[in-house]
């Protein structure tokens, strides 16, 4: 059965903040790739008992999946940045608003997510390709 090599991130040293939310997508990644593959099994079979003991542990996978993005949320400034301002984007796209409408939710202040990381202000773009 292939498994993720639990070392193929390891450092000789505590991980940063940083590192360790890189670390905690790949677990999150895994925690959703359970759901899939617990709910394909769900669709191939009739067995009741299977049926209700694939559903049990895949709503366990669900609320891992969960706990981790509450988690890489506190790791990760950028990325709580864009959890605040998610659900208003989300409002905005569902009711059908304008592009810029969308992209507009969350600006005016705080310096954008791109500064919550630190180092990330002085990341290349291809913008900074074309100078
Ligand atoms: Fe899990």
């Amino acid at each position: 059965m292939p498994q993720t090599n639990p070392f193929h991130s390891m450092v000789p040293r505590k991980l940063t903040d940083s590192e360790l939310a890189r670390a905690i997508r790949l677990d999150m990644e895994a925690e959703l790739d359970a759901i899939n593959l617990y709910a394909a099994h769900i669709d191939a079979t009739d067995n009741e008992d299977a049926k209700a003991i694939l559903r049990h542990v895949m709503d366990e996978e669900r609320e891992h999946a969960a706990l981790f993005w509450e988690l890489i949320a506190r790791l990760d400034p950028a990325q709580a940045e864009h959890i605040k301002v998610m659900s208003e984007k989300f409002r905005l796209i569902v009711s059908g608003a304008s592009h810029e409408a969308v992209e507009a939710a969350g600006e005016g202040g705080g310096g954008g997510s791109a500064a919550a990381e630190p180092g990330m202000d002085k990341r290349l773009t291809v913008g900074s390709l074309r100078r």
